[in-house]
């Protein structure tokens, strides 16, 4: 009874447990680092309240990589991007970076946005001695985590300050009381909240008013209330740009028409949609500005524009730089071993982003200056740019 096909089926029953096991032992993952290819890991809210920063960043990121791999990679090696989502929540950020740093052989990590879960990756990377680069996370705290943990962009007591700044002095503003509403459970809205009183007071103005929130809460009508019998000059909502949208709607309907003035976590497409015109005539303060006339800037909103069919927001063009400031290290390192690496990323000296002159400075952060937007027709207008050290 030995035809043809019965060997062919019993070769096969052997030969597929066998198979299954292989895959099954390497865990299904992906190779890891081959000698021809360097593997970076991004992790980012792709989906939930918080889901246009994930996609910008990864967009930006995703541009950098195409870019560096036409170009023949680094060294002749091309580079491969690993994208989680964290759906915004810190457990699920912690696990990515585990992932990507156990599993996935990653050379870096581009990652978070959220300042409150870059603060939950960074520990995974700083013990698996993985250098790690917070495209936009502006809290002290998280470069303060250790030696691997970068950022590209500035940190808040720069950007409180800023904002104070252009409450006080801004021509139609010249705010002598501000009212403050602050999400509670998030290290980026606190920090925030904090350096722009400091920075409020110290110019002569007054703090009026301090409420809270949690993200995600639905009804602010009695934080607005509370606020409106104060009578601010201005409302700062150092929040992100879903909670911000449902609050300049329910302001307005409550009558209050106070300007409203927040940080970079407003920056977001979605934010003209939520609000429509209740956020006309607010500001906030970023990180860069489409209308940049810098052609470094307009060639980066072309190439952008042409792929995904969307202006690129602070967040695509600080996820761009982020990876383009990584080639550059590996490149100059020879090598993605970690230490070695770290060392290339810290000598980063006035490299040429589209957020502006990157340098890192002793405490790994960037050193920049941010712009002050204006909400128009529900799209964001330049204001003013304000330098560091102003
Ligand atoms: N700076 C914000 C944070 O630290 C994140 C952010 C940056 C959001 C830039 C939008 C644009 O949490």
């Amino acid at each position: 009874m030995t035809y043809p096909g019965f060997q062919i089926m019993r070769r096969l029953t052997y030969f597929i447990p066998a198979a299954l096991l292989v895959l099954l032992a390497s865990g299904c993952q992906p190779a890891a680092s081959s000698s021809n290819e360097i593997v970076i890991g991004h992790f980012g809210s792709m989906t939930g309240s918080e889901a246009t920063f994930g996609q910008s960043t990864d967009n930006g990121i995703k541009l950098a990589v195409d870019e560096i791999n036409e170009a023949g990679g680094i060294d002749g090696k091309k580079v491969r991007l690993i994208t989680y989502d964290d759906k915004g929540d810190a457990r699920e950020a912690g696990t990515a970076v585990t992932r990507l740093t156990t599993k996935d052989g990653v050379a870096a990590v581009l990652g978070e946005v959220a300042s409150g879960l870059s603060l939950a990756g960074a520990p995974v990377c700083q013990e698996s001695g993985i250098p790690m680069i917070s495209p936009s996370s502006t809290n002290p705290k998280v470069t303060e985590i250790g030696d691997m943990i970068f950022r590209v962009c500035f940190i808040d007591p720069f950007q409180g300050s800023v904002c104070a700044k252009f409450a006080r002095e801004h021509e139609g503003l010249k705010a002598g009381k501000a009212a403050i509403l602050t999400d509670q459970a998030s290290p980026y809205s606190v920090g925030l909240q904090e350096e722009f009183e400091k920075a409020f007071e110290k110019l002569g103005g007054k703090v009026v008013s301090k409420q809270t929130y949690q993200g995600g809460d639905q009804d602010f009508s009695a934080q607005l209330t509370a606020i409106r019998s104060s009578e601010p000059d201005i409302i700062f909502v150092p929040g992100y740009y879903t909670d911000v949208g449902n609050v300049a709607l329910q302001a307005r309907k409550l009558g209050l028409a106070t300007p409203m003035l927040g940080g970079d976590g407003w920056d977001s497409s979605k934010l003209g949609e939520i609000a429509g015109g209740a956020i006309d005539g607010c500001f906030y303060s970023n990180h860069y500005s489409h209308e940049d006339p810098n052609p470094r800037v307009q060639e980066f909103i072309k190439k952008y524009s042409e792929r995904h069919q969307q202006t690129p927001d602070g967040l695509a063009a600080l996820g761009y730089d982020a990876a383009r400031i990584l080639f550059e290290a590996i490149r100059r390192a020879k090598s993605t071993e970690g230490k070695t690496l770290a060392a290339e990323l810290a000598k980063t000296k006035d490299f040429d982003g589209v957020t502006g002159k990157i340098s890192i400075d002793g405490d790994r952060n960037a050193i920049k200056s941010a712009v002050i937007l204006e909400m128009k027709d529900g799209k964001p207008k330049y204001v003013t740019t304000i330098q560091p050290g102003a």
